[in-house]
């Protein structure tokens, strides 16, 4: 489970204890706390880092993800701050992100390159079971939820211009951020799956009314968030199954390798 702005700690976890996991991509945005759930095994990192120290563009994106896989993590659970590029997401309510668009344009975002080449299908960034596992639990938790949506990320560390604003809606995008690129790419290449729990805080800059976006308001709604957010988990964690079902995207790397393995280094 990754936490963005307002979700710095999962809540009570039974056996709750908090390592500082070495990743060979550099270092990561913090130590990940790992315990129990209702009897399901979580690992969380707060993406921003303790005290949110760190900006959109300055996270490690690769670090990040890759010790959640050496933890032992088998699926990932993304929760952000996102505002909304719609009238009908209202801030308070959540979205289950099925689609994005990246706009970032300085982040790191493959764990492969020169030596090793691979090419995944990121056509359905996030996974439908576990986003549609994540979204039952948010309702669970007595949010409001949309179930799917498209996600633009942008670069920030500043919120958009009104002209972007309206331009993302016309390219179809609902709902806005700056995280969830290159965290979805990287999780798929890591043959994680992904979902991503949109918290909306506010409209972003698009609408008649002449509004900006807000930090202060941004945090406020956050925070209100973040109790309903550790209850989704909760509610995810009670509703998973035993066992946890094959998933396609487990093996994506089967079939995406382009390097001869005599040439792997
Ligand atoms: N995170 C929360 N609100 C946002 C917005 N309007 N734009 C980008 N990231 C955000």
């Amino acid at each position: 489970m990754i936490g963005g702005s307002g979700l710095y700690a999962p809540g009570s976890l039974d056996d709750a204890q908090s390592i500082s996991v070495q990743s060979a991509f550099g270092t990561p945005s913090g130590p990940v706390t790992t315990g129990t759930l209702e009897g399901v095994r979580f690992t969380f990192l707060a993406r921003h880092g303790e005290g949110h120290r760190l900006p959109p563009g300055a996270i490690n994106y690769r670090a990040n993800v890759d010790v959640l896989k050496r933890c032992g993590v088998t699926d990932l659970v993304a929760l952000s701050a996102i505002g909304s590029l719609r009238e009908n997401m209202a801030p308070g309510e959540f979205v289950a992100v099925d689609q994005l668009i990246d706009r970032t344009v300085q982040r790191e975002r493959s764990f492969f390159g020169e030596g090793m080449v691979a090419h995944v299908s990121l056509a359905d960034p996030t996974c439908p079971q576990l986003s549609a596992h994540l979204a039952s639990a948010a309702e669970g938790a007595g949010a409001s939820v949309h179930r799917g949506g498209c996600y633009v990320a942008i670069e920030g560390p500043q919120f958009s211009t009104r002209a972007e604003s309206h331009m993302y809606r016309q390219w179809g995008a609902d709902v806005i951020g700056m995280t969830a690129m290159p965290e979805a790419r990287l999780a798929r290449e890591a043959e994680l799956p992904y979902a991503l729990l949109g918290m909306v805080t506010d409209y972003d800059c698009w609408r008649d009314s002449g509004e900006a976006v807000d930090v202060a308001q941004v945090m406020q709604v956050a925070r209100q968030n973040a109790e309903t957010a550790r209850a989704t988990l909760r509610h995810l964690a009670r509703a998973l199954p035993p066992i946890r079902p094959a998933n396609p995207i487990d093996t994506v790397l089967d079939h995406a390798i382009m390097t001869a393995r005599s040439h792997w280094d």
